[in-house]
């Protein structure tokens, strides 16, 4: 009977035991929480935008400064789109026509998990063109303002 009862508070004891460790366990997680709220968040600095968001989000000027980008029009919808994955120097590091950023995004998309881009396909192209184009043109540019004849 003694021997039993014996038993029977051992049990009991280590019972005890692990649940205050785990009670210990989940306060400590709980008091770091309260330290580092942002602990659970993940560390992207920019916000992913849905690809039917017709708007961009317009970023504020020290924020584009800090991008590396430069300020122009699309700006926004380029860093919060094009840095997610990598550094925005691999962006302005490059020189392209509007073919050339259209064939690198498709390229993404179809083999770097790119996302639709949605309405700010478009912006986001013409600002790279205008912004990041081909800085030299190896020939001139097609004339445009001729009249030309048909030859016989
Ligand atoms: C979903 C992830 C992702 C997003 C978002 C993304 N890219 Fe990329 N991109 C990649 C990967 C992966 C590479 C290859 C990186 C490497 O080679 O190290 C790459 C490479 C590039 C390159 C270099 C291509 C080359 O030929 O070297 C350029 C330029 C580029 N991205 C531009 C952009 C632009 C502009 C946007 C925004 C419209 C964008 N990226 C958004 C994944 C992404």
């Amino acid at each position: 009977m003694q021997e039993n009862f014996r038993k029977q508070i051992t049990s009991l004891g280590r019972l005890l035991m692990v649940f205050g460790l785990l009670l210990v366990t989940v306060f400590m997680g709980i008091f770091y929480l309260k330290n580092n709220p942002d602990a659970l968040k993940s560390s992207e600095v920019y916000e992913v935008l849905p690809a039917d968001e017709s708007e961009m989000v317009l970023l504020d000027a020290q924020t584009i400064a800090q991008s590396g980008f430069i300020n122009d029009e699309g700006v926004s919808g380029v860093i919060q789109n094009c840095t997610q994955c990598h550094s925005a120097k691999l962006v302005t590091q490059n020189r392209m026509s509007k073919e050339g950023w259209e064939a690198t995004i498709t390229w993404m998309q179809e083999t770097q998990n790119l996302w639709d881009l949605g309405a700010n396909h478009g912006k986001i192209v013409a600002y790279l063109a205008k912004n990041y184009g081909p800085e030299r043109k190896g020939r001139r540019q097609n004339l445009t303002n001729e009249d030309w004849y048909e030859l016989e």
